[in-house]
């Protein structure tokens, strides 16, 4: 792509209003580079619009001369997706100031936002009006919602509540040529040709800018209880998850893995962060209970639950929340186990999944390979076990040179990859394709699937200014 001449970057500029276009060297970086420092961007200008019309006019600029646009939320996505590349001809649009919830409808559990709401934002607007808007993840505080959408976003609430795709009743997009999709419906049921806003969730940006959505709410549960089991294995947190959906089934609305070398790095690194339990265990398991009823029968279903997971001889040890502080507390401890690796040098992520029932067998050989391929290395898996999605996350050994473990990146995600796939899991189950895993999606996509995706690509996309370089 060429880049945009001064003359151009005038045009755009006024379109937003010169305040909202960002071109300072200084101003710029932030939008540059993303959570994982893996990729560093350059561009001319970050275009800030206010409202829709400002979206379709910047693109149909952009198409009219072929100027590649890069959309951009929160800036919290794992795969560079929002990143643009370092040729400085691509701009980015960024949804920051489209923040405002347009309608809350407690009665119909429904809300129109647009998409530079900040997920935790909408949260909050939600409880107020005595719902629950359920998606969650570490990044809530700055993820956007037209973000969420983009990359289907996953987080802790996916075993209750679903993916963000399940929780999207209708979608404002502005296409490549600038013109407006109004598909902002409240409707449960609609069955009136393709369900276009199914093509947009999870696109990454590369076929239209998300400006608007209309997003479900549900009950706010009337209690809710949290524990935090020390366990011998990832097999033990398997018998447990099955022991709580068997007594809670629905009410069982998170279950979250973490390894004792994951929190490990979180106890040595933030000292503000105590291990809830008295003795060491290999895994750790976070399980919450809600109830629609009341705080006792929260409570009472968690405390059946683990009754019967020491009959078992399958939990060694648990705390159970006694207030919603200490339920923040131990939600704590998992939200912040993704950041504090940085503490530990070179990370090497992944995101899989497998079926549920797998995840031991995944754990246990993709553990002795890693630690073949890399002596030394120190895998820190943790994730969200009720779904079958594993963050596979390996630290470089300790006193290793960090970039030159990290440059064995590519290596170590195939072999991973590798494992996963042939136990008919996914290379990716929430953080998307982006830039990351562009090289490898041919690899576990038929040609068939691929020539689908470029077919409807080029439908969207003709002239291909929409994100280019990332997902195909
Ligand atoms: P950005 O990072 O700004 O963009 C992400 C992608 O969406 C890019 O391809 C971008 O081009 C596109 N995009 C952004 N806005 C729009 C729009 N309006 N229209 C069209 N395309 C758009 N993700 C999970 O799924 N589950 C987790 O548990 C999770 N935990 C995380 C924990 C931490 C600490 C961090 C840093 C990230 C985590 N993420 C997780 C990843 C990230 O938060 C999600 O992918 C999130 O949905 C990205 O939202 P964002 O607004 O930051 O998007
Ligand atoms: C999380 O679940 O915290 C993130 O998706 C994991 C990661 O940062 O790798
Ligand atoms: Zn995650």
């Amino acid at each position: 792509m060429k880049a945009p001449s001064p003359a151009l970057l005038q045009q755009f500029a006024v379109i937003v209003g010169p305040q909202n276009a960002v071109t300072g060297a200084a101003e710029l970086e932030p939008y540059l580079v993303e959570p994982r420092g893996l990729y560093h961007g350059s561009t001319p200008v970050v275009l800030r619009p206010g409202n829709t019309a400002e979206v379709s006019a910047i693109l149909k600029l952009a198409q009219a001369n072929g100027i590649a646009v890069v959309p951009q939320g929160g800036n919290t996505g794992m795969v560079g997706g929002q990143i643009p590349d370092a040729s400085g001809a691509e701009i980015i649009v960024n949804l920051g100031r489209m923040n405002r919830i347009r309608k809350l409808d407690a009665e119909s559990n429904t809300v129109t936002v647009e998409a530079g709401v900040i997920l935790q934002t909408l949260q909050e607007a939600a409880d107020a009006a005595d719902r629950l808007f359920p998606l969650s993840l570490s990044a809530e505080g700055s993820a956007q919602i037209g973000g969420n959408i983009a990359t289907n976003a996953g987080g802790t609430a996916v075993l209750a509540y679903g993916n963000t795709r399940d929780l999207v009743l209708g979608l404002e997009v502005v296409l490549a040529n600038g013109e407006v999709w109004d598909g902002l419906r409240t409707l449960r049921k609609d069955n009136t040709g393709y369900d276009l806003k199914h093509l947009f969730i999870g696109a990454e940006g590369t076929l239209g800018i998300i400006t608007g959505a209309v997003l479900k709410l549900f009950p706010k549960p009337k209690g809710r209880s949290v524990a935090f089991a020390g366990l011998a294995s990832p097999h033990q947190a398997l018998r447990l998850f099955g022991i709580a959906r068997s007594i809670g089934g629905p009410n069982v609305t998170a279950c979250e893995l973490m390894s004792a070398t994951s929190v490990g790095f979180l106890y040595r690194n933030a000292p503000q962060f105590r291990d809830p339990l008295a003795g060491k265990h290999a895994w750790y398991l976070l399980l919450e209970i809600s109830s629609s009823r009341s705080e006792e029968e929260a409570r009472a279903l968690i405390e059946e639950i683990f009754v019967k997971a020491f009959e078992d001889g399958v939990a060694e040890d648990a705390v159970l929340a006694e207030s919603l502080q200490q339920s923040k507390d131990l939600w704590h401890i998992r939200h912040a186990l993704s950041d504090i690796q940085k503490a530990e040098g070179g990370s090497i992520k992944h995101d899989i999944s497998v079926p549920v029932a797998s995840m031991p067998a995944f754990l246990e050989e993709a553990t002795a390979l890693v630690e073949k391929m890399v002596p030394g290395c120190r895998p820190a898996a943790f994730g969200h076990m009720g779904d079958g999605n594993i963050h596979f996350n390996i630290s470089q050994p300790v006193g290793a040179d960090k970039q030159a473990y990290l440059a064995r990146w590519d290596e170590m995600n195939d072999a991973v990859h590798a494992i996963a796939s042939r136990m008919g899991g996914s290379i990716s189950a929430e953080h998307g394709i982006g830039a990351l895993k562009r090289h490898a999606l041919p690899h576990v996509k038929s040609g068939v699937e691929m020539g689908l995706m470029r077919s409807i690509k080029g439908a969207f996309d003709p002239a291909g200014i929409l994100n280019p370089g990332k997902v195909l």
